[in-house]
């Protein structure tokens, strides 16, 4: 993972490996929806965080990856609206769909955008010499 992105990353597949656990120990849904309030937090943040550095970096996708950042806010958000009224109950479906929201974007966008950030590196480094 790219330094500038790394660290926020890693945050977020910890949280959802509380949130696993949690919901593995069976605690209490008040316990699973604080971890949830917290993912949904840190996402936001993450995403605000990686969109200041493609800004800052003039990444050229920039635009298509908001894009996909708001899709999945709005995702995630619906999802989280859902257990946090009690109308579902929140068990290893749930854990696996959040899973598989974060792997695709970080296998796909994220992972585009890491080369991206390594590319003009590398570039710097050569006009350095
Ligand atoms: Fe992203
Ligand atoms: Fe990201």
């Amino acid at each position: 993972m790219h330094p500038l992105l790394e660290k926020d990353h890693q945050q977020l597949i910890d949280l959802i490996d509380a949130l696993d656990k949690c919901v593995l120990k069976g605690d209490s849904m008040h316990q699973v929806t604080k971890y949830l309030d917290a993912f949904v937090a840190l996402a936001e943040d993450e995403f605000k965080n990686e969109e200041r550095v493609m800004e800052v970096y003039k990444y050229p996708e920039i635009i298509d990856h908001k894009k996909e950042h708001v899709r999945m806010l709005e995702q995630l958000r619906s999802v989280h609206g859902k257990l946090s009224k009690g109308f579902t109950p929140f068990g290893k479906d749930y854990m696996q769909y959040l899973r598989n929201w974060l792997e695709a974007h970080l296998l796909d966008a994220d992972n585009k955008l890491e080369k991206f950030l390594y590319q003009i590196n590398a570039d710097s480094n050569k006009t350095d010499k």
